[in-house]
């Protein structure tokens, strides 16, 4: 079993260099995984365990990463509350039944995850004996999640959630209330089956105000911090983590994933140790010629080097049009680090 990745989240690892995992993984810039959407919508990829299972496996075997991240989406807990997503190419997330009052939140069904997020569970419990490396469950964090439930679908700058938030800030709390109730329950699911780490996504906060996401966001992630770390530990993610670094930092999770904005050894010499951070080389760099992204690579190792709390990531997702040879040439540089 390689515990590498284990080790850096809880600040032990001595190995000699990082492990390494890559958000969206598993994507379209993958021949093998764009094969399989031929056959299956995006849904139904994560409806099926065996397919879930399946996909969630390529990057380990194509790659070579430290771990494994389970293939789901943060929008699946919107299908199990019943308000209709679909993925519509070119468009991205849709979601049919958008909330569309402040009224509506007390309304809200009560969900019993193993009925309606079981197959998530299923892909879990697949993958247990099937890997060498550890592997991650996630959600996504109720401010995100409430933001496309609000916007219904993907949205520049959440214009509508903050109209809301402004206008009826206390049905906003009771909403992500809500959310946050069920995600711990998702994700308490998660690690019952076997995950062994979780992210919670916040993908959107970089749209707050300093204000607002102590308010909207940051109260939200303890809770489901303080309610799963005793099982697995949490690592938050948050487009303007760089940002709110402190911030979450302060959230005591196990580890804060940063976007790539921040120098992340300045960072850590500000947080000091106790924390793991993981980040942060801009995805973007997977565009430049193979021995100027070996550069940015090995610029970033040696910052962190020795950093037994350091997990090698990008600052946010691969993207669909990436080279599958320029991830790898990243995964082997980060693996040939000595
Ligand atoms: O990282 C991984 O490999 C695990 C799987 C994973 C997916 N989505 C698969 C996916 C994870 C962890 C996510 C999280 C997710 N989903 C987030 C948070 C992370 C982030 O990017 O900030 C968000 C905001 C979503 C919502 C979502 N799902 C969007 C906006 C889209 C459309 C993106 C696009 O490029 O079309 C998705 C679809 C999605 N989720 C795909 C994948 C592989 C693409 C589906 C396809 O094959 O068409």
């Amino acid at each position: 079993m390689n515990t590498r990745l284990l080790d850096a989240l809880h600040g032990r690892n001595t190995s000699g260099r990082p492990p390494v995992w890559l958000m969206r993984q598993a994507g379209r810039y993958m021949p093998q995984y764009r094969a399989i959407k031929e056959k299956y919508s995006f849904l139904e990829m994560c409806r099926q365990p065996e397919v879930a299972a399946e996909v969630t496996l390529l990057p380990i075997e194509l790659l070579g990463v430290d771990g494994a991240i389970l293939f789901a989406d943060i929008l699946l807990i919107l299908d199990a509350m019943g308000r209709e997503l679909s993925f519509q190419e070119k468009k991205g997330p849709v979601i049919g039944r958008p909330l569309s009052s402040p009224q509506e939140v007390s309304t809200l069904p009560s969900i019993d995850v193993e009925e309606k997020l079981g197959y998530v569970g299923e892909a879990v419990s697949l993958l247990k004996n099937e890997l060498e490396v550890p592997l991650l469950g996630f959600a996504g964090a109720p401010f995100t999640v409430a933001s496309y439930l609000i916007e219904g679908g993907s949205s520049r700058d959440l214009k509508k959630t903050k109209q809301w938030a402004y206008r009826d800030p206390e049905s906003f709390h009771a909403l992500l209330q809500y959310l946050t109730d069920l995600t711990i329950a998702y994700l308490k699911m998660q690690i019952r089956r076997g995950a062994q780490g979780v992210q919670l996504f916040d993908s959107w906060i970089h749209v707050l105000s300093h204000r607002a996401f102590m308010s909207f966001s940051a109260p939200y992630m303890k809770q489901i911090v303080e309610a799963v770390q005793k099982e697995a530990p949490v690592i938050l993610f948050g487009k303007g983590s760089s940002l709110f670094a402190r911030e979450m930092a302060a959230l005591k999770p196990q580890g804060v994933s940063v976007d790539w904005n921040a120098d992340l050894k300045l960072l850590r010499q500000e947080l000091g140790g106790g924390i793991t951070l993981q980040g942060n080389l801009d995805p973007h760099c997977l565009y430049a010629p193979p021995a100027h992204l070996v550069e940015e690579v090995h610029a970033l190792l040696q910052s962190m080097n020795g950093d037994p709390a350091f997990i090698f990531n990008l600052g946010h997702g691969i993207l669909p049009d990436m080279d599958l040879h320029q991830v790898r040439l990243l995964v082997d540089t980060v693996k040939g680090w000595q």
